[in-house]
């Protein structure tokens, strides 16, 4: 379920008020009256150039809970801008989201606050490993996660994203699948299904391949979350061994072996919403620090323990700041060339249809 800001916050007494009742805690006053000032002059913009701003759940919380229309994670997201009326999308979150939206809206102005906002996962892959690929395993459909540039979208069949992932997959009823390029959120979905996986591509020079690797459901690649793969089971039993009540919450990019040690495991959202559905007292969110913060400032009742030596440079480089440059400067305009666009279109559009 996305999140939709409160619609009264249209002045800088408002949004003071607000901030500070999610932030007050962590948040000295002088600068939760700075945060609200920006973001009433961010407000302001949006309204004049009948704008929409989408923030995914990873950002910064005075941004976070100020500016953003609607929040969520990348399926939420990508729904909310295939759905708006507005003429301006301002992406607040990485590349590949405000690509998607510009997919999705080709007539739209789409902006992202930061030209560096990329993603380890997107930069993991190409449209040429695609195609070689497809070449090497003929006629097996390519399921791709929305964590890769349209270029790649545009050479696969179907989209995914970590809400999803293995409902795509099975949407496709076929005896294999080719999954990319997250090598652990297709291990995870591997471990769901019960399906075997091989990378073939982690070693291409192999020529021989085992019985094993001929036997398989899925095909993987290598691509990693700088970010995710971070975790360790033992980080988590560190934790478990100094909080026995602790409940931990992994994103699907942690390797397969952490998410089996976690106790959940979901999408950003997902894990927002097991949150405030649980009783329970602490948590650790296995994820970009920065959500622990969103999650903690609207369930104050919560503990939530995280690891903040790991975070997402991409993400971090959006703020509040950023967004007002770009709705001033009308920055960074997101393109993406019309026969990428339109055969992208097919593999995002195709996950939307199915609804899940
Ligand atoms: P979600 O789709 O779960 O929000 O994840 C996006 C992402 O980039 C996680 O690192
Ligand atoms: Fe990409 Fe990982 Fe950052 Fe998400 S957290 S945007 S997957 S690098």
């Amino acid at each position: 379920m996305t999140h939709k800001q409160p619609t009264d916050l249209n002045s800088i007494e408002a949004l003071t008020t607000h901030l500070r009742e999610r932030l007050g805690d962590v948040m000295p006053d002088f600068e939760i009256e700075e945060k609200a000032r920006l973001a009433h002059r961010i407000n302001q913009l949006k309204k004049a150039k009948n704008a929409l701003i989408l923030g995914h759940n990873y950002m910064e919380p005075a941004l976070f809970h100020s500016v953003p229309d609607i929040t969520g994670d990348s399926l939420e997201l990508s729904r909310q801008a295939a759905q708006t009326d507005k003429d301006i999308i301002v992406f607040c979150g990485v590349e590949f989201m405000a690509e998607t939206a510009k997919i999705l809206n080709p007539e739209k102005t789409v902006l992202i606050p930061s030209a560096k906002a990329g993603c380890s996962l997107a930069e993991s892959i190409t449209a040429e490993d695609v195609r070689q690929l497809k070449a090497r395993f003929p006629g097996v459909p390519v399921v791709t996660y929305i964590n890769t540039y349209a270029d790649v979208k545009a050479e696969c069949d179907i989209c995914c994203t970590s809400g999803n992932a293995h409902a795509v997959v099975e949407s496709l009823n076929s005896d294999s699948v080719i999954f990319l390029p997250d090598e652990y959120l297709a291990g995870n979905v591997a471990r769901e299904t019960g399906k075997h996986i091989i990378f073939p591509t982690k070693d291409p020079l192999k020529a021989a391949q085992t019985q094993a690797e001929l036997d398989y459901q899925m095909i993987g690649w290598h691509g990693r979350c700088e970010v995710h793969e971070q975790f360790t089971v033992e980080d988590i039993e560190n934790v478990r061994a100094q909080f026995p009540d602790v409940v931990v919450l992994a994103h699907p990019e942690c390797s397969p072996e952490v998410v089996a040690a976690a106790d959940f495991s979901g999408s950003t959202t997902a894990m927002i919403n097991f949150v405030k559905n649980q009783q329970i007292s602490r948590y650790l969110l296995l994820t970009e620090c920065a959500m622990g913060d969103n999650i903690a400032a609207e369930n104050p009742g919560k503990e939530m323990l995280r690891l903040c030596a790991v975070r997402c440079p991409h993400m971090n480089e959006i703020h509040l700041i950023d967004t007002l440059h770009a709705l001033e400067k009308n920055q960074y305009e997101v393109t993406v060339p019309e026969d990428i666009r339109q055969r992208a279109w097919q593999s995002v559009n195709r996950m939307l249809q199915i609804g899940a």
